[in-house]
C-alpha cells in the first residue's frame, strides 16, 4: 500500500493527525464555543447574540421555551421551515453543550444585573428584600484571608492564603501565630481552613488544612492538601498531630489547582474535609486516589469502620463521596444535619450538592460546564449512577465558602444558605425548602471577591474578602 505513494513518511505523518481529529470530535481537539458561534451562528443571530436576520437570544422571548433542553434541541434539529438550520450533523453533542453554556454566559452579561446593593462603604445602607444592613470593616490588616471560623470564646480564627494564622477578638487583630506549618503558596495553594474542635473549650485543638510542600521525591516540588491539629500556647503553634496526609505518590506538582480543603465537624464529632481534583480531572473518579473526594475521619484521624470504601481493596479508606471537582464550601444543614457542598465548577456548572456516603457526583464524566478556553468537556449532564446537583450556576459565579444562617439578627434569613462568589464578587442567599432551592437573592455585590462566610456568635454575618483584602461584617439596621 505504501508503495503507491512517493513519500510514505509524509503520508503517515499527515494521515495520523487527520484520523485523530475526525475521531475526536467529542473532546479536546474541538473548537471553543466562541469560535463555533462565530463560524456557524453569528451570520444570522448577530454579534454577541444580539440578533440580525434571526432573533436575538438575549431577551426572554423564546419561541421554544428557552430551557437548556429546548435550546439543545433547536441547535441539533433546527427548524428548517422557519430558517433555522439543523446542526446535528455538523457539531458534536459536546460542542452543542458548550454553545448552550456560551448562550447562558452572553445572556447573563447582557442582563444589566441591577446592583441590588450599593458597594460596601462603611456608612452606606444596603437594602435587600427582607433586611437593611450596613457593611462594617472588621480589619483590613490581613493578607488574602481564606478561611474564617470561631472559637467558642468568640475569637475569630483567620487564615491567610500566604500562610498566616491570626486571631481577632473585640477589635484586636494579632500577628500571625508563630510556628504554623510551612505551606506551598504558589498559584491556588496555601493555608486554607482553621477550625476549632467541637470541644475546643476542653481540649484546645484547632484543625488546619493547607497545601503541604514536599521535595522528598527526586527533589521535585510536590504538594497535596494535608490536615493537622495543634494548640496555641504563648502565641505559638504547639502539639501538632497529623490527621490526614497522603502518601508521597499521591502528591502532585506544587502550586496548580483545586485543593478543596474545607473542614467541618458534624454533631457526632466526625471530621469531614474536601480535596479538589488537583487539576487531574479523571482522578476524581479513581477511588485509589484522594483527590476529587470528600473524606470523613475521626477527630484524631482514625478511619471509621463504617466508611463506605473501607473494605474495597486499594481504595483510600477516608473517602466518603467522589467525583468532585473542587468543593470549597462545606456546611451542615441546621435542621436535618445533611452535608451541603458548594463545588467550584469549570466554565459553567458550579454546583450545589447534598453529599451522601459512597455516591459519585460525576465530575468529569458529567458536568454542566465547559473548559475555560471554551472548548467542550462533554455533552453529558446526567448519567445513571451519578448524582445531579441540587442546583448549578451556569454561567459560573465561582462559588467558595458557604454557611447556613442560623442566628437571630437577620430573622428572615434563618435557615438560608449563604454562598460566597469569587469571580462575580457577591454574597448570595439561597432559600432551601424541603431540600429544594426555592429562591436566591444577591445580598451584597462588588465588595470584593467573597472567599468565605461565617456567622458570628453575635449573630452578625462575617465575610472574608480578597481584593480588597479584608474581613467585613453585615450589621442589620432595624
Ligand atoms: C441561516 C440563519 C441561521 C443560522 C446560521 C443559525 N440560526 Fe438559529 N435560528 C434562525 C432562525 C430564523 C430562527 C427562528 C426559528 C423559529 O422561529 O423557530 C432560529 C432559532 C434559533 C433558536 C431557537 C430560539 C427560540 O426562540 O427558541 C436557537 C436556540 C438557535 N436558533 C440557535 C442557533 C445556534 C446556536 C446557531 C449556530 C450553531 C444558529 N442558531 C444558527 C436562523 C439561524
Amino acid at each position: 500500500m505504501l508503495s503507491l505513494r512517493s513519500a510514505p513518511s509524509a503520508v503517515l505523518s499527515v494521515a495520523f493527525p487527520l484520523l485523530f481529529l475526525s475521531g475526536c470530535n467529542d473532546s479536546a481537539a474541538a473548537r471553543s464555543a466562541e469560535e463555533t458561534y462565530q463560524q456557524f451562528c453569528m451570520s444570522c443571530h448577530g454579534e454577541n447574540l444580539r440578533g440580525g436576520i434571526a432573533p436575538t437570544m438575549l431577551d426572554d422571548e423564546w419561541a421554544h421555551g428557552g430551557t437548556d433542553e429546548a435550546i439543545t434541541q433547536q441547535i441539533i434539529a433546527g427548524n428548517p421551515t422557519a430558517g433555522m438550520p439543523a446542526f446535528g450533523e455538523t457539531l458534536s453533542d459536546a460542542e452543542v453543550r458548550s454553545l448552550v453554556v456560551y448562550i447562558r454566559e452572553q445572556r447573563a452579561r447582557h442582563a444589566a444585573h441591577p446592583p441590588p446593593a450599593p458597594t460596601a462603604g462603611d456608612d452606606q445602607i444596603v437594602v435587600t428584600a427582607d433586611h437593611r444592613f450596613r457593611v462594617e470593616t472588621v480589619t483590613d490588616a490581613v493578607d488574602q484571608p481564606w478561611g474564617i471560623n470561631w472559637l467558642p470564646d468568640g475569637t475569630l480564627l483567620i487564615t491567610e492564603k500566604t500562610g498566616g494564622l491570626r486571631l481577632w477578638k473585640d477589635g484586636i487583630l494579632t500577628d500571625p501565630i508563630k510556628g504554623t506549618p510551612k505551606v506551598d503558596a504558589l498559584s491556588q495553594a496555601g493555608l486554607f481552613d482553621a477550625v476549632a474542635h467541637p470541644e475546643h473549650a476542653k481540649n484546645g485543638w484547632i484543625y488546619l488544612s493547607f497545601a503541604d510542600l514536599q521535595t522528598k521525591l527526586n527533589g521535585s516540588r510536590l504538594s497535596l492538601t494535608k490536615i493537622v491539629r495543634g494548640r496555641i500556647a504563648d502565641h505559638t503553634w504547639t502539639d501538632e498531630q497529623t490527621i490526614y496526609e497522603g502518601p508521597i505518590e499521591h502528591y502532585r506538582k506544587a502550586g496548580g489547582y483545586h485543593f478543596g480543603s474545607r473542614i467541618v465537624f458534624d454533631d457526632a464529632g466526625y471530621l469531614f474535609f474536601s480535596i479538589g481534583d488537583r487539576g487531574a480531572q479523571q482522578q476524581a473518579q479513581d477511588l485509589t486516589l484522594p483527590n476529587g473526594k470528600v473524606h470523613r475521619v475521626f477527630d484524631d484521624g482514625r478511619i471509621p469502620s463504617d466508611n463506605p470504601f473501607v473494605d474495597q481493596p486499594g481504595a483510600v479508606p477516608s473517602i466518603w463521596s467522589y467525583g468532585h471537582r473542587n468543593p470549597q464550601g462545606l456546611a451542615f444543614h441546621p435542621d436535618d444535619g445533611a452535608l451541603w457542598a458548594a463545588e467550584h465548577g469549570p466554565r459553567g456548572g458550579d454546583e450545589l450538592n447534598v453529599v451522601y456516603p459512597s455516591l459519585n457526583y460525576g465530575w468529569p464524566v458529567i458536568t454542566y460546564g465547559m473548559n475555560y478556553n471554551g472548548t467542550p468537556i462533554t455533552s453529558e449532564t446526567a448519567r445513571d449512577g451519578m448524582e445531579q446537583p441540587i442546583l448549578h450556576w451556569t454561567p459560573s459565579i465561582a462559588v467558595c465558602g458557604i454557611d447556613f444562617y442560623d442566628a437571630d439578627r437577620f430573622p428572615a434569613w434563618k435557615g438560608n444558605l449563604l454562598v460566597t462568589a469569587l469571580a462575580q464578587r457577591h454574597l448570595r442567599r439561597v432559600v432551601i425548602t424541603d431540600g429544594v432551592v426555592t429562591d436566591q437573592e444577591i445580598i451584597l455585590q462588588d465588595a470584593g471577591r467573597n472567599r468565605d462566610v461565617s456567622t458570628g456568635p453575635d449573630g452578625l454575618i462575617y465575610l472574608a474578602l480578597n481584593g480588597p483584602d479584608k474581613i467585613v461584617r453585615l450589621v442589620p439596621i432595624d
